[in-house]
This record gives C-alpha cells, sequence and structure tokens, in this order.
C-alpha cells in the first residue's frame, strides 16, 4: 500500500468511528509532554480526534479519552508519565476511559516492559512512526474491545494531508523532515525517531500558503537537523527518481532553497527555523538567511559544551574554534544577528576546564536565550558506557553556575532593548491581564503592552518601556513617530 492510499484507509476509519461515536457527547484530553516536533504531531493527533467527534476538554475527570504524547530525551519524563499513568486508573474504572499513550518513549523497549508489566489497563499504545493509524487503532478498541500495541521499529514513511488542528493562530508549525541521523552519544532520539526522511518541498510549500491563506503571520520550520533537509534524499533526486508532477525538487533541493521560496509566499511575515545543526551550516544557508527579509535575524545554534574535547565525545563534528568562527562569520554577513542555543552540562568526562570552555563561549557570543539542561544519562546510548560520568552534585553546581551567567547577560540585554522600537507580532490577550495584549519581537521576546483586540495578528511597532526580566512593557506607536526614535 502507498502512503496515500494507507490515509485513505486512516480516513474510512475516522468515519468509522465517527459513526460509531453518533449522538455521544464524546471528550478527549491531551498532554504533550516533549519538543515542537512532538506538539506538532499532537496538533495532528487532535486534528484526527476531532474529526472523529472528539472534542477537546482540559479536565480529565470528564474525558473519554485520554491521550499522552511522550518524550524521553531526558530521565524526569518516565517518573512523570508513570505517575501520570497511575492517576487514571480510578478514571478507567469510574468513566470506562480509553487510554492512548504514543510518542518518543514508546519506541523504548524497557518502557513498554514496565507499562505491560504495572499498567495493563493502557488501551493503546503507538509509537512514533504509526501516528497516522490512531484511527484505526481507537476503532479496534471499541469495535473489538481489546487493547492495541501499534509500534513499528524500522524508519517511518512520510505521510501526508495527515487532519491537524493548530494551537497557535499567529505561527503555524511545519515539520519539513522526520528523524535524525547524527546520533550525538548523549542523545536518545536518533533511536526513536529514526533516520533522517524529508517532506517533498512541494508538500512543504503547499501547507504554507494555505496557513497564509489561512491568516497565519509566522512559519516555524521543524526537524531535528533542518539544516540537512533533503540531504538523505540527494542521491535519488540527482539521478531524477524522485520528480513528479509537480515539478518537485527542480526549484528546491536544499534547505537554502526552502527557505528562499517560503520567503516568497505572499501573507507570511516571519519566518523561523529550529533546530539546524552548526555543522551542517553551509554558506547559501548564511545567505539566504541575509537575504530574505522575513527569516527572523535570531538564529537557534545549538553549542552543547564549549570545550573541543567534550565536542568530540558528544561527536558533534566541530570544535570550539568553528563553532565561534561560524558566529563571527553569520555576525558579519548578517546585519543584527542574534543567537539563542542549547547546552548540556555534565555529560560524562567533562572537567573543570571542559565546563570553563562552555562559560567562555556563552561570555564570547553573548546569547538572547539559552536552554540549559543537565546531562541525563538514557539508555542504549553510547553516553550510557562512557568512563568518567560526573557526579550529581557537581553537575548542579556547574548548572547554577552557567545559570548565572546567563542571567546576569540577559539581564544586561534586556535594558539595551528599553527605548528601543521593535517590530511585535500581537498574538493575544495576556495570560495574566486580559487588559493588556501581548506579542513577540523578532528576537523572541515577549511584550506586554495596552491595545485594541484587533491588532491580534498583525505586526506592529512597539516602544520598550520597561523590563521585567523575562518580558517587556511597551507602548503602541503610530508608524509616523518611528523617524526620530533609533531602532535596534
Ligand atoms: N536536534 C536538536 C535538539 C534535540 S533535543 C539539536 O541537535 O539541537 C533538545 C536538546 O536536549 C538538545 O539540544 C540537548 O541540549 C538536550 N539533550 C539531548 N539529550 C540530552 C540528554 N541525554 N541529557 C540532557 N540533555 C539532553
Ligand atoms: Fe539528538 Fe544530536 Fe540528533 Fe539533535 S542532532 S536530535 S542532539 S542526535
Ligand atoms: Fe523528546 Fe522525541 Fe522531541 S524524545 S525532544 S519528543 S523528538
Amino acid at each position: 500500500m502507498t502512503e496515500i492510499e494507507e490515509i485513505e484507509q486512516q480516513k474510512e476509519y475516522i468515519k468509522k468511528v465517527k459513526e460509531l461515536n453518533k449522538n455521544r457527547d464524546l471528550k478527549y484530553s491531551i498532554l504533550t509532554m516533549g519538543c515542537q516536533l512532538n506538539e506538532n504531531d499532537s496538533e495532528k493527533i487532535c486534528g484526527m480526534l476531532e474529526q472523529m467527534g472528539y472534542k477537546l476538554t482540559d479536565k480529565i475527570e470528564e474525558a473519554n479519552l485520554a491521550v499522552f504524547n511522550t518524550c524521553c530525551v531526558r530521565e524526569n519524563a518516565e517518573e512523570r508519565l508513570f505517575g501520570k499513568i497511575g492517576e487514571l486508573k480510578n478514571l478507567k474504572e469510574k468513566n470506562n476511559l480509553i487510554i492512548a499513550i504514543g510518542g518518543c518513549m514508546m519506541q523504548e523497549k524497557h518502557i513498554i516492559e514496565k507499562l505491560k508489566k504495572s499498567f495493563h489497563y493502557i488501551d493503546i499504545i503507538f509509537g512514533t512512526h504509526t501516528l497516522h493509524k490512531l484511527p484505526e487503532d481507537i476503532f479496534t478498541v471499541l469495535e473489538e474491545q481489546r487493547k492495541v500495541k501499534d509500534i513499528l521499529d524500522i524508519d517511518g514513511n512520510v505521510y501526508e494531508d495527515l487532519p491537524i488542528k493548530r494551537n497557535s493562530k499567529t505561527t503555524g508549525s511545519v515539520t519539513i523532515m522526520y528523524g535524525c541521523n547524527n546520533f550525538c552519544t548523549y542523545c536518545i532520539v536518533p533511536y526513536v525517531r529514526g533516520r533522517e526522511r524529508s517532506r517533498k518541498p512541494q508538500d512543504i510549500i503547499n501547507e504554507i500558503k494555505d496557513l497564509a491563506k489561512q491568516g497565519y503571520k509566522e512559519i516555524m520550520l521543524l526537524g531535528q537537523n533542518v539544516n540537512s533537509y533533503l540531504r538523505s534524499e540527494m542521491e535519488e533526486i540527482k539521478q531524477g527518481k524522485l520528480i513528479d508532477e509537480n515539478g518537485d525538487y527542480k526549484e528546491i533541493n536544499s534547505f537554502a532553497k526552502l527557505l528562499r521560496a517560503v520567503n516568497e509566499i505572499e501573507g507570511i511575515e516571519r519566518i523561523r527555523f529550529q533546530s539546524p545543526h552548526p555543522k551542517d551550516f553551509t554558506l547559501d544557508v548564511i545567505e539566504a538567511i541575509r537575504d530574505c527579509d522575513k527569516i527572523c535575524k535570531l538564529i537557534h545554534l545549538p553549542l552543547q559544551s564549549g570545550s573541543t574535547e567534550m565536542l568530540k565525545k558528544m561527536n558533534r563534528k566541530y570544535t570550539k574554534e568553528q563553532y565561534l568562527d561560524l558566529v563571527d562569520k553569520m555576525k558579519s554577513m548578517i546585519p543584527g544577528v542574534k543567537f539563542s542555543t542549547d547546552i548540556i552540562v555534565g555529560f560524562a568526562g567533562e572537567t573543570e576546564s571542559d565546563f570553563e570552555d562552555t562559560l567562555d563561549v556563552v561570555r564570547k557570543v553573548n546569547y538572547e536565550q539559552v536552554f540549559m539542561f543537565i546531562y541525563s544519562i538514557r539508555v542504549g546510548t553510547p553516553g550510557e558506557k562512557m568512563p568518567n560520568q560526573v557526579p550529581e552534585d557537581i553537575k548542579h553546581k556547574r548548572f547554577d553556575r552557567l545559570k548565572e551567567l546567563v542571567e546576569g547577560q540577559i539581564a544586561k540585554t534586556s535594558q539595551e532593548y528599553v527605548g528601543t522600537i521593535q517590530k511585535v507580532l500581537v498574538e493575544g490577550p495576556s495570560k495574566n491581564n486580559d487588559k493588556m495584549l501581548t506579542g513577540r519581537t523578532e528576537t523572541n521576546r515577549v511584550v506586554v503592552f495596552e491595545g485594541d483586540s484587533n491588532l491580534i495578528n498583525q505586526i506592529i511597532n512597539v516602544k520598550i518601556t520597561e523590563d521585567h526580566l523575562w518580558y517587556f512593557k511597551g507602548e503602541i506607536i503610530k508608524n509616523n513617530d518611528i523617524s526620530n526614535v533609533i531602532e535596534v
């Protein structure tokens, strides 16, 4: 069966479940535990569920179906998931709740064994490669009253045209590729998400055009390694095997060209992407960022460690110097470019001097935002077997030192925003005060300001008036007032 036929079949199951659920007021709850790719998967899960006649509730007590979309990138998620499943036991008995657990953690054998042993009341277990079969799984549970485990160990295919219910009305997330080939030695993702597979350029462009039509202003292109988009397919493209009637791959055969094509789409005003890998940051990608006015000049550039020795152990394939050279090159080619990053503290064998190298890079780059993680040993990765694991107390002390440095830098940078004019994409009423609006700068900073709700989903000029550490306060200014204020 082709992927298209498989999706057609699932659409039939959606109809069948809808029929079974007819005239019943059914509700579902969903908990998404992972990254933005996981979030985007959840949007598809919600899309399928709503077409089957379920309505979203945030009260699990009133749900007929509970879905957990799991993550396993760090260990703490396991305990959290087991706790959450435990809490469902009573509801299962009381409300005949259907429990479906999916996502990355379900691709780990030891987790499946634990679930089988301790939580026999789970109805559906699905993996990262079988998400599209949820309608069939639910149908089986309803119709045949039996449990379903639907996990594939091989790499999944790329499925298009799944229903989707999006979380945001301003930012549309678009997964451009699945899986990862990099095998960083600390990381579980390549084992649970399989090898890299890219979506067809035309499918991505059509999805974004559709988002633009719906009024979306910002697009987030997602993948574990976005700047190796289409790299795994390159041989087949060269041999002419992947061309189809849309003329795919003729115009777009790399990440840089995809960026340029997205930049052309009318209605879209901001483009972000996450995550690129420093080793794949080729010149054509830097030039595309420079040339495309819609691409936000805040680049997420995961560092992981500032020590060349640690980077080698992590299998990151760049040195401290290469990373810093890349930052310098981008700073010289792209005016005003800023960076955010991911850092792991306390990977196996990290010495005080290795950690100092991380602090050194942080001082030099002066990031806008740093996502900091304490190294968490993942079963089955090379990191698990590495000698000289860093004791927990040292990891925590280093983490606190890094945090202090980062917070100091960010506090200083934030002060520099006060008095400047920022272009802000208005997202909606502020969560803490619904008389105020909230939005984000191009650098992804939150700004809260007074304004009319008809500004929602527009990009407007806001003068930053106060810095409150995690957000700014601002005042809307009219376009013609900008002339006497300096922009940054
Ligand atoms: N593919 C992306 C991100 C993947 S996971 C990238 O390469 O940037 C998101 C972040 O989680 C990683 O960047 C890394 O900083 C962190 N991470 C991954 N495995 C981890 C582990 N075992 N312990 C702690 N942090 C980890
Ligand atoms: Fe994990 Fe490395 Fe792949 Fe990112 S690039 S998902 S850190 S293996
Ligand atoms: Fe977690 Fe899977 Fe994302 S392991 S970080 S949800 S790809």
